[in-house]
Protein backbone atom coordinates (compact mmCIF):
# COMPACT_ATOMS: atom_id res chain seq x y z
CA UNK A 1 0.00 0.00 0.00
CA UNK A 2 1.22 3.56 -1.13
CA UNK A 3 -0.64 6.88 0.52
CA UNK A 4 0.15 10.04 -0.11
CA UNK A 5 -1.10 12.84 1.98
CA UNK A 6 -2.11 16.11 -0.62
CA UNK A 7 -4.67 19.09 -0.94
CA UNK A 8 -7.79 18.85 -2.06
CA UNK A 9 -8.31 19.24 -5.61
CA UNK A 10 -11.27 21.27 -7.26
CA UNK A 11 -12.63 17.88 -9.14
CA UNK A 12 -12.60 15.88 -6.05
CA UNK A 13 -15.12 18.41 -4.08
CA UNK A 14 -18.08 17.07 -4.88
CA UNK A 15 -16.70 13.24 -3.65
CA UNK A 16 -15.23 14.04 -0.42
CA UNK A 17 -18.61 15.61 0.66
CA UNK A 18 -20.21 12.15 -0.32
CA UNK A 19 -18.08 10.24 1.49
CA UNK A 20 -18.31 12.75 4.24
CA UNK A 21 -22.28 12.13 4.50
CA UNK A 22 -22.36 9.06 4.40
CA UNK A 23 -19.57 8.23 6.50
CA UNK A 24 -22.13 10.37 8.98
CA UNK A 25 -24.98 8.91 7.59
CA UNK A 26 -23.31 5.74 8.28
CA UNK A 27 -21.17 5.89 11.39
CA UNK A 28 -23.45 7.76 13.08
CA UNK A 29 -26.63 5.71 12.68
CA UNK A 30 -24.42 2.70 13.81
CA UNK A 31 -23.02 4.44 16.48
CA UNK A 32 -26.22 6.13 18.06
CA UNK A 33 -27.65 2.50 18.06
CA UNK A 34 -24.89 1.77 20.13
CA UNK A 35 -25.07 5.18 22.38
CA UNK A 36 -28.62 4.17 22.96
CA UNK A 37 -28.03 0.84 24.89
CA UNK A 38 -25.27 2.12 27.01
CA UNK A 39 -23.85 5.50 28.34
CA UNK A 40 -26.57 8.05 29.71
CA UNK A 41 -28.94 7.73 27.03
CA UNK A 42 -30.21 4.27 28.74
CA UNK A 43 -31.56 6.41 31.80
CA UNK A 44 -33.39 9.14 30.01
CA UNK A 45 -35.27 6.72 27.66
CA UNK A 46 -36.30 4.75 31.26
CA UNK A 47 -37.66 7.65 32.45
CA UNK A 48 -39.67 7.90 29.84
CA UNK A 49 -40.26 4.18 28.82
CA UNK A 50 -40.20 3.18 32.14
CA UNK A 51 -42.04 5.51 34.20
CA UNK A 52 -43.69 8.34 32.42
CA UNK A 53 -45.71 6.53 30.06
CA UNK A 54 -47.20 3.70 31.96
CA UNK A 55 -47.97 6.63 34.67
CA UNK A 56 -49.83 8.41 32.15
CA UNK A 57 -51.27 5.16 30.80
CA UNK A 58 -52.35 3.85 34.17
CA UNK A 59 -51.18 0.26 32.30
CA UNK A 60 -47.95 -0.96 32.60
CA UNK A 61 -47.98 -3.06 29.22
CA UNK A 62 -50.02 -0.22 27.25
CA UNK A 63 -47.01 2.19 28.77
CA UNK A 64 -44.56 -0.43 27.22
CA UNK A 65 -45.87 -0.63 23.89
CA UNK A 66 -46.21 3.24 23.57
CA UNK A 67 -43.01 4.18 24.29
CA UNK A 68 -41.62 1.37 21.88
CA UNK A 69 -43.90 3.17 19.34
CA UNK A 70 -42.60 6.71 20.63
CA UNK A 71 -38.94 5.46 20.22
CA UNK A 72 -39.81 4.38 16.62
CA UNK A 73 -41.31 7.32 15.97
CA UNK A 74 -38.50 9.27 17.61
CA UNK A 75 -35.66 7.51 14.99
CA UNK A 76 -37.84 8.23 12.45
CA UNK A 77 -38.52 12.05 13.14
CA UNK A 78 -34.59 11.93 14.05
CA UNK A 79 -33.45 10.59 10.80
CA UNK A 80 -35.28 13.33 8.85
CA UNK A 81 -34.18 16.39 11.12
CA UNK A 82 -30.34 14.52 11.11
CA UNK A 83 -30.09 15.48 7.36
CA UNK A 84 -31.45 18.59 7.80
CA UNK A 85 -28.16 18.73 10.55
CA UNK A 86 -26.18 17.71 7.31
CA UNK A 87 -27.17 20.16 5.10
CA UNK A 88 -26.42 23.01 8.07
CA UNK A 89 -22.71 22.19 7.39
CA UNK A 90 -22.15 24.41 4.24
CA UNK A 91 -18.52 24.45 4.61
CA UNK A 92 -18.26 21.32 3.39
CA UNK A 93 -20.26 21.63 0.20
CA UNK A 94 -17.08 24.08 -0.61
CA UNK A 95 -14.83 22.50 0.52
CA UNK A 96 -11.71 25.09 -1.17
CA UNK A 97 -13.19 27.88 -0.38
CA UNK A 98 -14.11 27.33 2.97
CA UNK A 99 -10.59 25.63 4.04
CA UNK A 100 -8.53 27.22 1.16
CA UNK A 101 -4.96 25.18 1.63
CA UNK A 102 -6.45 23.57 4.74
CA UNK A 103 -8.31 20.41 3.02
CA UNK A 104 -6.24 17.58 3.15
CA UNK A 105 -7.20 14.03 1.54
CA UNK A 106 -4.81 10.75 1.27
CA UNK A 107 -5.03 9.28 -2.04
CA UNK A 108 -4.32 5.55 -2.24
CA UNK A 109 -1.54 5.49 -5.17
CA UNK A 110 -2.09 1.53 -5.59
CA UNK A 111 -5.76 1.69 -6.81
CA UNK A 112 -6.82 2.41 -9.64
CA UNK A 113 -8.28 5.47 -10.07
CA UNK A 114 -6.04 6.95 -7.00
CA UNK A 115 -8.76 6.94 -4.58
CA UNK A 116 -9.25 9.22 -1.97
CA UNK A 117 -9.01 6.92 1.03
CA UNK A 118 -9.30 10.01 4.43
CA UNK A 119 -9.34 13.51 5.00
CA UNK A 120 -9.15 16.14 7.35
CA UNK A 121 -9.78 19.98 8.14
CA UNK A 122 -8.07 22.37 10.02
CA UNK A 123 -8.66 25.87 10.41
CA UNK A 124 -7.41 28.37 13.12
CA UNK A 125 -8.73 29.56 16.16
CA UNK A 126 -8.21 31.14 19.32
CA UNK A 127 -8.09 29.71 22.87
CA UNK A 128 -7.34 31.91 25.43
CA UNK A 129 -5.48 34.29 23.57
CA UNK A 130 -3.20 31.64 21.69
CA UNK A 131 -3.60 30.55 17.93
CA UNK A 132 -4.47 27.20 17.36
CA UNK A 133 -5.29 24.77 14.68
CA UNK A 134 -9.01 23.13 14.96
CA UNK A 135 -9.52 19.26 13.81
CA UNK A 136 -12.69 19.52 11.55
CA UNK A 137 -13.89 16.60 9.38
CA UNK A 138 -11.71 14.32 10.01
CA UNK A 139 -12.60 10.46 8.43
CA UNK A 140 -11.35 7.35 7.35
CA UNK A 141 -13.34 5.78 4.77
CA UNK A 142 -14.49 2.16 6.21
CA UNK A 143 -12.87 0.16 4.13
CA UNK A 144 -9.17 1.68 4.90
CA UNK A 145 -9.59 1.98 8.73
CA UNK A 146 -7.23 0.47 11.53
CA UNK A 147 -4.21 0.85 8.75
CA UNK A 148 -2.91 3.66 10.61
CA UNK A 149 -4.12 6.44 8.63
CA UNK A 150 -6.13 8.10 11.10
CA UNK A 151 -2.91 8.26 13.10
CA UNK A 152 -0.80 9.53 9.56
CA UNK A 153 -3.18 12.32 9.17
CA UNK A 154 -3.17 13.15 12.48
CA UNK A 155 0.99 13.26 12.26
CA UNK A 156 0.45 15.65 8.97
CA UNK A 157 -1.35 18.33 10.97
CA UNK A 158 1.07 18.33 13.90
CA UNK A 159 3.64 18.54 11.02
CA UNK A 160 1.99 21.66 10.05
CA UNK A 161 0.69 23.11 13.16
CA UNK A 162 4.39 22.76 14.77
CA UNK A 163 6.05 24.49 11.89
CA UNK A 164 3.73 27.77 12.17
CA UNK A 165 3.78 27.33 16.25
CA UNK A 166 0.74 26.44 17.19
CA UNK A 167 -0.92 23.89 19.17
CA UNK A 168 -3.85 21.73 18.03
CA UNK A 169 -7.71 21.62 19.36
CA UNK A 170 -10.61 19.67 18.52
CA UNK A 171 -13.86 18.60 19.86
CA UNK A 172 -15.89 15.16 19.54
CA UNK A 173 -18.76 13.53 20.45
CA UNK A 174 -19.37 10.76 23.35
CA UNK A 175 -20.62 8.89 20.25
CA UNK A 176 -16.83 8.58 18.71
CA UNK A 177 -14.77 5.98 20.24
CA UNK A 178 -12.58 5.14 17.64
CA UNK A 179 -11.82 8.74 17.69
CA UNK A 180 -11.76 9.41 21.90
CA UNK A 181 -9.15 6.52 21.55
CA UNK A 182 -6.76 7.70 18.40
CA UNK A 183 -6.60 11.73 20.19
CA UNK A 184 -5.97 10.25 23.71
CA UNK A 185 -3.27 7.77 21.79
CA UNK A 186 -2.17 10.74 20.46
CA UNK A 187 -0.96 12.34 23.20
CA UNK A 188 -4.27 14.68 23.73
CA UNK A 189 -5.56 16.02 26.86
CA UNK A 190 -8.92 16.13 27.39
CA UNK A 191 -9.47 19.28 28.44
CA UNK A 192 -13.48 19.96 29.27
CA UNK A 193 -16.74 17.31 29.08
CA UNK A 194 -19.41 19.43 28.37
CA UNK A 195 -22.71 18.28 29.66
CA UNK A 196 -24.51 20.54 28.24
CA UNK A 197 -26.79 20.69 25.19
CA UNK A 198 -25.61 20.54 21.16
CA UNK A 199 -22.55 22.22 19.83
CA UNK A 200 -21.63 20.64 16.56
CA UNK A 201 -23.81 17.28 16.09
CA UNK A 202 -23.61 16.05 12.91
CA UNK A 203 -25.71 13.12 13.75
CA UNK A 204 -28.55 11.52 11.90
CA UNK A 205 -30.17 10.33 14.58
CA UNK A 206 -28.48 11.70 18.11
CA UNK A 207 -30.38 15.26 16.48
CA UNK A 208 -33.64 14.83 17.80
CA UNK A 209 -32.91 12.32 20.78
CA UNK A 210 -29.87 14.28 21.88
CA UNK A 211 -30.86 17.73 21.67
CA UNK A 212 -34.37 17.46 23.33
CA UNK A 213 -34.07 14.21 25.30
CA UNK A 214 -30.63 13.15 26.01
CA UNK A 215 -27.66 15.09 26.77
CA UNK A 216 -24.84 14.47 25.18
CA UNK A 217 -21.06 14.66 26.24
CA UNK A 218 -19.12 16.77 23.80
CA UNK A 219 -15.23 16.21 24.75
CA UNK A 220 -12.92 19.05 23.88
CA UNK A 221 -9.22 18.14 23.22
CA UNK A 222 -5.90 20.35 23.41
CA UNK A 223 -2.76 19.13 22.31
CA UNK A 224 -0.59 22.58 23.35
CA UNK A 225 2.43 23.17 20.92
CA UNK A 226 5.11 22.63 24.04
CA UNK A 227 3.26 19.35 24.44
CA UNK A 228 3.15 18.56 20.65
CA UNK A 229 6.85 19.68 20.43
CA UNK A 230 7.55 16.54 23.10
CA UNK A 231 6.12 14.12 21.67
CA UNK A 232 6.84 14.06 18.06
CA UNK A 233 9.63 15.21 16.39
CA UNK A 234 10.07 16.31 13.04
CA UNK A 235 11.80 16.60 10.07
C1 LIG B 1 -11.55 7.77 14.06
C2 LIG B 1 -10.92 7.35 12.72
C3 LIG B 1 -10.55 8.61 11.96
C4 LIG B 1 -9.69 6.51 13.02
O1 LIG B 1 -9.04 6.24 11.79
P1 LIG B 1 -8.15 4.92 11.55
O2 LIG B 1 -7.36 5.12 10.34
O3 LIG B 1 -9.02 3.73 11.61
O4 LIG B 1 -7.22 4.94 12.85
P2 LIG B 1 -5.78 4.25 13.00
O5 LIG B 1 -5.71 3.00 12.21
O6 LIG B 1 -4.74 5.28 12.75
O7 LIG B 1 -5.85 3.86 14.54
C5 LIG B 1 -5.09 4.50 15.53
C6 LIG B 1 -5.65 4.17 16.90
O8 LIG B 1 -6.98 4.65 17.04
C7 LIG B 1 -7.76 3.77 17.87
N1 LIG B 1 -8.86 3.19 17.09
C8 LIG B 1 -9.03 3.28 15.75
N2 LIG B 1 -10.17 2.66 15.40
C9 LIG B 1 -10.72 2.16 16.54
C10 LIG B 1 -11.89 1.42 16.82
N3 LIG B 1 -12.75 1.07 15.85
N4 LIG B 1 -12.16 1.09 18.10
C11 LIG B 1 -11.32 1.44 19.07
N5 LIG B 1 -10.16 2.13 18.88
C12 LIG B 1 -9.88 2.50 17.62
C13 LIG B 1 -6.82 2.66 18.28
O9 LIG B 1 -6.26 3.05 19.51
C14 LIG B 1 -5.78 2.69 17.16
O10 LIG B 1 -4.53 2.18 17.56
P3 LIG B 1 -4.19 0.61 17.35
O11 LIG B 1 -4.57 0.29 15.93
O12 LIG B 1 -2.75 0.57 17.63
O13 LIG B 1 -5.05 -0.11 18.34
C15 LIG B 1 -11.91 6.48 11.91
O14 LIG B 1 -12.37 5.42 12.70
C16 LIG B 1 -13.10 7.23 11.37
O15 LIG B 1 -13.04 7.81 10.30
N6 LIG B 1 -14.23 7.24 12.12
C17 LIG B 1 -15.46 7.88 11.71
C18 LIG B 1 -15.35 9.39 11.66
C19 LIG B 1 -14.93 9.99 12.96
O16 LIG B 1 -15.32 9.57 14.04
N7 LIG B 1 -14.10 11.04 12.86
C20 LIG B 1 -13.62 11.78 13.97
C21 LIG B 1 -14.49 12.93 14.19
S1 LIG B 1 -14.03 13.85 15.61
Amino acid sequence: MDFKIRLIREEEEEEVYGYWKDGILNDHKRESIQYFTKLLSVRSIFVITGFVIPFVCGCKLIGTLLSLFLYYVLVKISAKLGKDQIQIRDDMRSIIKSYPGRFFVVEDSTSANKEICAFIAIRPKFIDGSLFNEILSFSVCPGYRRRGLGRLLLKHVFSLSSCSDRGVYLSTTCMQEAALNLYRKMGFSETMVDWTDWVQVQTIISYFICKYILVLRIHQFILPLQKLRLHYSFD
